[in-house]
């Protein structure tokens, strides 16, 4: 009840919609009230007592009553659908809204097809019982009460007869609504890991057909296509074994009265004209009867669905800026790791981390893979937060500035290059939407990107496919580098942001770098040494601690990790002897 109750909630702005199409629905109850009694009027006036100039009346009556609720009903359904519509949009808005909140620990973990199913199956399931299976719902419970008063009025013995099936009627329905209430549970779970199959899978095509699993996929696809086409059937076999059931009780009921109510008139305690307005009325009690289990089947689905969304949208956002943020104009760019430890799940994944980085300077950080290199950079931005330790950037913690401020003052180029189906021109637009062309232009130019991208069919314009394909890594590095850059932020990162691009390009996009960096912070993640040899100063880690510092000459000179990989590098050009030779030679 709870979960409808929320959902009901965001039908809130909408709800004069929604009140007005219940008055509506209600007028159109009273008024189909009218047509029985018109039919009693019918037969005991017109037919058994010839009042002949009566019937222009019934007629009459008849047709502006059904003009009346023909056009109630067009209206009905119109504000239906518009406040569900617009529930709907708003609970969609919200979600986006929070999955854009979310922060990458959350990601980290959800899968795509699932959050997809949330925002399209289940807000399907939402939509119609918000406000149409509610009013339904309404409809019988108000046709049936008005109907069942009225029948008391008629004949209350021939009305609690056709009550005695009653009980059996609320036990059945409370043994479906429990099965049916598990088999949409299970129908939902089962249609959001369909969705992360087929979405896992058209997203990693490449890698299928290259390892020629198609087959093998086919069967897994198979396995779960078949799983939700078996929940599927098991709602109709729910339904189809419990619906007819209560239809039975239903017809029973108006058997019993037909049958007991032929015998009052044959009796004269009723006439015939009461007994046609009788077996009108039943109808109207009968039918939200039997519609009753296909109310319950949209409740519970609705239900379900709902449960699934507000699990979403109560998903705690880990990381958020403070209430009341230090306002900083304009962030310089000093940033400071104090004792910062960090870890995900389990075992650290930084250890006691501190980086001193002055505005302007450039510090370098490597280590194999694993080490932890992309843990430090993600730091900054806050994109997961320090366990212990501090980060403060301009001598304030991190975590007492505006989010966006602090976010807005850092270009990142991310290990794994993610370009938008779009325009190359708005991707490296992206963080600024409202430079102008020339600055996309010289951002590009900086990245080295230019020359290649006046080289495509449509230049700036050209469309990029989904996560950039049509373009080379390098290039979509190199796009991704131009998209940090435009930025003109304060702290740069580039996380193994050349990987891709080939020595010669990478020299050249450094020296375009060091003309822009004047002022930048820049924190770089490289594996080779020709990126990092200038930087003021070069981390080595292993296992997430700092094991060597210093400058390129220093560590040099150190013999220790980093000389060893200096001398890996260059040992195909260079014997051990020759090395040590030119190294002398520099004084290191
Ligand atoms: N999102 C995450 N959740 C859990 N563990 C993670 C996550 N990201 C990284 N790790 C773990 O933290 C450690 C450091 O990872 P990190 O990505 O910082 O390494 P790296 O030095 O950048 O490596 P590479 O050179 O391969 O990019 C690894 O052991 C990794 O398994
Ligand atoms: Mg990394």
């Amino acid at each position: 009840m709870g979960t409808l109750k929320k959902l009901f909630g965001y039908m809130k702005p909408y709800s004069k919609y929604f009140y007005l199409s219940l008055i509506l629905l209600i007028i159109n109850i009273i008024l189909g009230m009218v047509n029985p009694y018109l039919q009693r009027l019918l037969v005991d006036k017109v037919l058994l007592k010839k009042e002949n100039n009566f019937l222009i009346y019934l007629v009459m009556g008849m047709v502006s009553i059904s003009i009346v609720t023909s056009l109630f009903s067009y209206l009905f359904t119109l504000l239906v659908e518009y406040s569900s519509q617009k529930t709907i949009s708003s609970i969609r808005h919200d979600m986006y809204k929070h999955l854009q909140e979310l922060s990458f620990s959350f990601y980290d973990k959800a899968r795509t097809g699932e959050l997809m199913s949330r925002l399209t199956g289940d807000l399907e399931g939402v939509r119609i019982f918000v406000p149409g299976g509610f009013l339904q719902l309404v409809n019988s419970i108000v046709t049936f009460a008005i109907t069942l008063i009225i029948l008391f009025t008629i004949n209350y013995k021939l009305t609690l007869l056709s009550l005695v099936l009653s009980p059996f009627l609320i036990y059945i329905s409370g043994i479906f609504n429990k099965k049916i209430k598990n088999a949409f549970d299970e129908l939902r779970r089962e249609y959001a890991v369909l969705n992360t199959t087929i979405q896992e899978n058209i997203t990693g095509i490449k890698v299928v057909k290259a390892f020629v699993q198609e087959v093998a996929e086919i069967a897994k696809f198979k396995k779960e296509n078949k799983e939700n086409m078996m929940k599927g059937i098991n709602i109709g076999y729910i339904s189809g074994k419990y619906a007819p059931v209560m239809w039975f009780i239903g017809d029973m009921s108006f058997v019993i009265l037909i049958w007991f109510g032929g015998f009052l008139v044959q009796r004269h305690e009723i006439t015939l004209g009461e007994l046609i307005q009788f077996n009108g009325y039943l109808w109207a009690m009968i039918w939200p009867l039997r519609a009753l289990p296909n109310i319950l089947n949209m409740y519970e689905q609705a239900n379900s669905s709902g449960e699934r969304i507000f699990d979403l949208l109560n998903y705690k956002v880990q990381i958020k800026g403070p209430d009341n943020p230090i306002n900083i104009e304009k962030i310089k760019g000093n940033v400071v790791f104090k004792n910062v430890s960090m870890r995900y799940d389990e075992g650290y994944a930084l250890k006691n981390i501190n980086i001193s980085a002055e505005k302007g300077k450039k510090i370098a950080i490597m280590g194999a893979t694993g080490a932890g290199k992309t843990s430090i950079v993600n730091l900054i931005g806050r994109f997961y937060d320090a366990t212990c330790g501090k980060i403060l950037i301009d001598g304030i913690d991190i975590k007492e500035l505006d989010l966006k401020t602090l976010r807005d003052s850092i270009g990142i180029v991310m290990q794994e290059t993610f370009l938008f189906s779009d325009t190359i021109k708005d991707n490296i637009a992206f963080g600024n939407p409202d430079a102008t062309m020339e600055e996309i232009i010289d951002a590009a130019k900086a990245a080295d990107a230019h020359d290649f991208i006046m080289e495509m069919p449509e230049g700036y314009d050209t469309i990029v496919g989904e996560r950039g394909v049509g373009l080379s890594g390098g290039q979509k590095q190199r796009i991704a580098i131009a998209r940090a850059i435009l930025k003109n932020p304060s702290i740069l990162i580039l996380d193994d942001a050349t990987s891709s691009v080939d020595m010669e390009t990478e020299a050249s996009i450094q020296e375009n770098l060091k003309n822009l960096e004047n002022g930048k912070t820049t924190f770089i993640i490289a594996h080779r040494i020709s990126s990092v040899k200038d930087a003021d100063e070069i981390i080595v880690l292993e296992n997430g601690s700092i094991v060597e510092r210093g400058t390129h000459k220093e560590l040099i000179k150190k013999r220790g990790l980093y000389y060893h990989n200096f001398k890996e590098q260059y040992k195909t050009m260079f014997s051990d002897e020759m090395i040590d030779n030119i190294l002398k030679e520099v004084g290191a």
